[in-house]
């Protein structure tokens, strides 16, 4: 019998996200053991499988369903599950069935895992980091939420296009909420190492910052009216951040966790910035350049999402 437990990932629930997300494990070789976990057994079974036929064609990886005792010796374990996001629904609105959803999937975890390293897809995201984070007790560092890493992710790419440059090129984030109250950061936006103004005039494009801005804000429900789901782009996110820690790579990459005293009156918000992250989890918060407006913008996010977990917990 072959060592099935090296670089094993778990992902709990198998909807649209969660089989994405296997999928791009499996795809980048992420992980040599993937297990899917879901209510809907049969769902999770099926996933796994269709997912392990593919491996077929690259390289051996174990994908399969399972229980919650797989999370024992998981090295990562994501959690996808909850209620999708309907057209016409805020993030905000799905909070409290998730909570508890999350909460309980939570306590399963912490039954069988020592010092697990916890990553949040479920939406809203911040709040469902916040209330994993708090459920589980770990430190703030091992309970990553995605938040806004898909934002920065359309963030740059809706650049991109504008500017006719390689998205890779592009150093840019949007911090806060996963949702409306997101800060897009322009002020220390750099494209190929030159402040983004810089290169704009220099390619002779002026930016609308507002339509761009808005535009990435409102990427999810824009492919949520068109097809139902997102999933693909999510999953890659996922994958950006796995990768940091798999490989320790100590990556700066946005990502949302519960902030600790040192953020002031931010602390104990679980909000998105862009974080140092390697094997052990986040190593590190950093405090992105800003100029007033964004500032003021972000402290603004920060307070919503105050008062809405002060809501969602009771
Ligand atoms: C997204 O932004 C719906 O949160 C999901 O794609």
């Amino acid at each position: 019998m072959k060592n099935t437990h090296r670089d094993k990932i778990v992902v709990i629930g198998a909807g649209n996200v969660g089989e994405a997300i296997a999928y791009t494990l499996m795809v980048r070789k992420q992980a040599n053991d993937i297990v899917l976990i879901d209510v809907n057994e049969d769902r999770a079974k099926g996933a796994a499988i269709d997912i392990a036929h593919g491996t077929s064609f690259h390289k051996q990886v174990w994908v399969r369903q399972g229980g919650y005792e797989e999370c024992k010796d998981a090295q990562m374990i994501i959690i996808t599950a909850g209620i999708a996001r309907k057209p016409g629904q805020t993030r905000l609105e799905l909070a409290k069935t998730n909570v508890s959803i999350v909460r309980s999937i939570t306590e399963n975890i912490m039954k069988y895992a020592e010092n697990p390293l916890l990553l949040v897809v479920s939406n809203p995201a911040d709040i469902i980091t916040k209330a994993v984070q708090e459920t589980s007790g770990l430190p703030g560092n091992r309970v990553i939420g995605t938040g806004t890493s898909l934002d920065t992710a359309r963030f740059r790419y809706n650049i991109s296009t504008k500017l006719h440059v390689n998205v890779e090129d592009i150093q840019a984030y949007v911090v806060g909420e996963h949702g409306d109250s997101q800060v897009a950061v322009w002020s220390s936006a750099m494209v190929g190492g030159f402040p983004l103004e810089d290169y704009a005039k220099q390619v002779g494009v002026t930016l609308d910052k507002k339509e761009i801005a808005e535009h990435t804000k409102n990427g999810g429900a824009e492919v949520i009216g068109l097809k139902g789901a997102t999933f693909y782009g999510i999953a890659m996110s996922v994958s950006n951040i796995v990768e940091a820690i798999m490989k320790d790579d100590s990556a700066i990459l946005p990502a949302a966790c519960v902030l600790d005293e040192s953020f002031g009156e931010w602390a104990g918000v679980a909000v998105s910035l862009p974080c140092r992250i390697g094997w052990e989890g986040i190593e590190t918060c950093l405090r992105i350049p800003m100029n007033e407006e964004e500032q003021a913008a972000m402290n603004k996010s920060v307070a919503i999402l105050k008062d809405f977990w002060a809501q969602v917990k009771e």
